[in-house]
């Protein structure tokens, strides 16, 4: 390592690419950047059509193409969707079996489709735990949408918020710090590419976070409907983000600062 850089606070990944919340005010406006979403309610809209939980999933995965696509057409910049959580292998070893089938399948058929449609694929989560065809087909996919400049389309597999915070934190200690700022564990989490998400939407009626991206949501806009993943289209989009444009987001300022900051801005 260079004086240089010793002095600026030595080595491991450059800063986060995107303003804190908490250190600043983000650039925001009627669009959100970032919209992060929990899918749940696909065991549910089986279990009303009497069907095994798994016709939920494969219904739960046609719902994401289209969820896809609308955010593209809207101008989101990033969506990031929790597929699979760090709990989920609590569930039985069948249903369990079934959600790496699908996901591999959905690896195998989508990512030509995503790349033909400029989308850039991240996967975040801790990946030692799934089957080396299924490592093997995420980086694939990676590689090739890693220059896609249209929207960037995160799936969040095996992640846990408590497991992102401990990786950074592991990394942390690898990297030799004895004192850590916001930035340097911004940096070390698994999504540092992202700005923090405008948005959060949960669907399927439970109003918790389910150990979702812990340190990120701390100024998000939360949104919760009963309307069940695979029921959820570009209307049901559409009127989050409506629910979005109607909230003041003030950032810990008072709503006449915030009046002032957008006047100061137009002038
Ligand atoms: C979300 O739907 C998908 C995953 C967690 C993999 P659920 O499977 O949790 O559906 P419900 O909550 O049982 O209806
Ligand atoms: C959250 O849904 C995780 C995903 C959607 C992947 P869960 O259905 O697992 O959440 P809990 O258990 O109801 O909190
Ligand atoms: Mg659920």
């Amino acid at each position: 390592m260079s004086k240089a850089a010793a002095a600026k606070g030595g080595s491991g990944p450059a800063a986060p690419a995107h303003p804190s919340s908490t250190q600043g005010v983000p650039p925001h406006d009627g669009v959100p950047r970032h919209v992060a979403i929990i899918m749940d309610g696909n065991g549910r809209w089986a279990k009303q059509r009497h069907l095994p939980r798994f016709a939920g999933h494969k219904r739960g995965v046609e719902a994401v193409r289209a969820i896809v696509q609308a955010c593209g057409e809207r101008g989101i910049a990033y969506l990031t969707l929790f597929a699979f959580s760090s709990e989920n292998w609590r569930r039985p070893a069948e249903e369990v079996a079934l959600l790496m089938q699908l996901f591999q399948a959905a690896l195998a058929s989508e990512a030509e489709k995503l790349h033909a449609n400029k989308v850039r694929l991240k996967v975040v989560g801790d990946l030692e735990r799934f089957d080396a065809k299924i490592r093997h087909a995420i980086l694939q996919a990676e590689n090739l949408t890693a220059a896609n400049q249209a929207l960037t389309l995160t799936i969040a597999a095996n992640y846990g918020g408590r497991w992102d915070l401990l990786q950074a934190f592991n990394r942390l200690l690898k990297d030799g710090k004895t004192e850590v700022g916001e930035k340097d564990l911004a940096a070390r989490l698994a999504m540092s590419y992202a700005p923090e998400p405008d948005l959060f939407i949960r669907t399927g009626g439970e109003q918790r976070v389910s150990n979702f991206l812990l340190w990120q949501l701390a100024y998000t806009e939360l949104y919760f409907t009963e309307t069940l993943w695979p029921d959820f289209d570009a209307a049901a989009l559409d009127e989050a983000i409506a629910s979005y444009r109607q909230r003041e987001r003030r950032f810990g300022r008072t709503s006449e600062q915030v009046a002032q900051s957008k006047r100061a801005e137009v002038a």
